[in-house]
């Protein structure tokens, strides 16, 4: 008999690309198969994100196409899954007719019933949050061989005034240390080159014994040859001991992501980031010292309720203070039943965008001169993939998670080369392979990695 073909498409964080690939871990435990293609699939789910307006308005569009290929195929079954399913209930299958199922990000392991009822003309709501749920016995369905996402915590206690996070995901929960190293020894095993942590607040990890440096320094020690990142950190949980984690490990790489959201302390205060300005900025001086080589990234709003034109100065000036290596910039999207919605939305549009253009145009400059001191070294690359601008060049990353760009020569994918920097952009650095270390021993290869 025909197997059942399952289609994921995935929108939002990394969170939800790891909740993915747990999604067809359970289908094809179940009897599933997984495809690409959209048009042969008997089950469609679009995996998604509610964080901001814009992302919701996205998967409305994308759910028009999944309404022209039922009525083609009126038996495949259409299912909405993850935060906006958590968001929007019983209101996105009353206001899209044609959705099947709609299930939060706690009640995956109910998939396989639910379609079975979805097959039977039995429509199925599942979204409870659950306080204990991390799928920590589920070994997610990975494709990519090279990098892989590895959930060690879900949830957020932070509530944030602008955020849906706590409300589409539930309260914070921890895997257990012993797990998620018996995950990254199997990943190394099955070949795997770099893990990358994840949580909401994933340096908020804890599983009532092991914090979260206890958690990188495990890992990190799990198979020296592997890469080990982690995403997304909370200022107020960017401890000295996860700082000194990272500086004493060769490979635990030297990127830290601390989303600041604003440089004004009335604006901090008003999101209940708790912490201030001052605090953040002591923290990033610890990391410089600590760690000289680091590159840190950030996360901005623009816009949030009642923002001066004098809090966007301040924030323009963390920017030149700090000098991230990157940023990602959004303009505030009031969200329902959050704390900042009751705060109006009172920044018109056009004055967010003009701060949003503000932010970019200074980070890309400051992007852009850090990038240029890269000429003329020679860097470590894991290659990921071929170039997506020419078939002739391989794409891959530093230590620092810059992007960087050179011919293919011999060079394989899954390898670590040294590659000698020519160029760079703000964006990407561009060079030509000085030589590969592929086959080295651990040791000679920490050794290189410290060059
Ligand atoms: N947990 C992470 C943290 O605290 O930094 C962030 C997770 S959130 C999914 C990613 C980013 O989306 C946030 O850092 C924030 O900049 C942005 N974001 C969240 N809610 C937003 C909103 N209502 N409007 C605009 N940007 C928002
Ligand atoms: Fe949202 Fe704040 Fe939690 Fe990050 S820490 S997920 S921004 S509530
Ligand atoms: Fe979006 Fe949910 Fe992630 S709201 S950013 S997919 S946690």
């Amino acid at each position: 008999m025909r197997q059942r073909q399952v289609y994921v498409e995935t929108y939002g964080c990394q969170m939800n690309v790891a909740d993915s690939e747990v999604v067809l871990s359970i289908l094809t435990s179940a009897g599933y198969q997984k495809t690409d293609s959209l048009a042969s699939a008997d089950v469609v789910f679009v995996n998604t994100c509610a964080v901001r307006d814009n992302a919701e308005v996205r998967i409305y569009g994308r759910l028009g196409d999944f309404k022209h290929f039922k009525k083609e195929n009126p038996g495949m079954v259409i299912g909405v899954l993850g935060c906006m399913a958590e968001r929007l209930r019983k209101d996105l299958m009353e206001s899209e007719s044609y959705v099947d199922l709609v299930v939060g990000p706690d009640e995956y392991r109910r998939l396989p019933e639910l379609i079975e009822g979805a097959i039977e003309g039995e429509k199925g709501i599942a979204v409870k949050l659950s306080r204990v749920e991390n799928y920590d016995d589920i070994i997610p369905l990975r494709t990519d061989g090279i990098s892989a996402w590895v959930s060690v915590m879900r949830g957020c206690d932070k509530f944030c005034t602008f955020c849906v996070v706590p409300f589409t995901r539930g309260r914070e929960r921890s895997r257990s240390l012993q797990g998620v190293v018996h995950e990254v020894e199997h990943l190394s095993q099955q070949g795997f080159k770099e893990v990358t942590l994840l949580g909401q607040n994933v340096n908020s990890y804890h599983d009532g014994t092991h914090d979260f440096a206890d958690l990188m320094a495990a890992v990190a020690r799990a198979d020296r040859t592997m890469r080990v990142r982690f995403t997304t950190s909370h200022p107020q949980d960017m401890s000295e001991k996860l700082i000194r984690t990272i500086a004493e490990n060769d490979n635990i790489c030297k990127f830290i992501h601390l989303p600041v959201q604003s440089g004004s302390d009335r604006i901090l205060r008003l999101m209940n980031r708790t912490y201030d300005r001052a605090h953040y900025l002591s923290l990033v001086n610890k990391i410089k010292t600590m760690i000289p080589e680091a590159s840190l990234s950030t996360d901005f709003i623009a816009g949030f309720p009642t923002e001066t034109a004098g809090d966007h100065a301040m924030t323009m000036d963390i920017i030149r203070e700090v000098e991230y290596d990157g940023a990602f910039t959004f303009r505030y999207s009031p969200r329902e039943n959050t704390k900042a919605w009751l705060m109006g939305d009172d920044v018109p549009e056009e004055v967010k965008l003009e701060r949003l253009n503000e932010i970019i145009g200074l980070q890309r400059e400051i992007s852009f001169a850090k990038n240029q001191q890269e000429v003329g070294r020679t860097v470590d690359v894991l290659v990921e993939g071929e170039s997506k601008k020419s078939p002739n060049d391989y794409c891959g990353r530093t230590d620092t998670n810059k992007t960087v760009v050179f011919p293919k020569e011999d060079a394989r994918v899954g390898e670590y080369v040294n590659v000698g920097i020519a160029r760079a952009n703000s964006a990407t650095l561009f060079g030509t392979m000085v030589s590969s270390f592929s086959d080295a021993s651990p040791e000679s290869f920490s050794l290189e990695v410290r060059e």
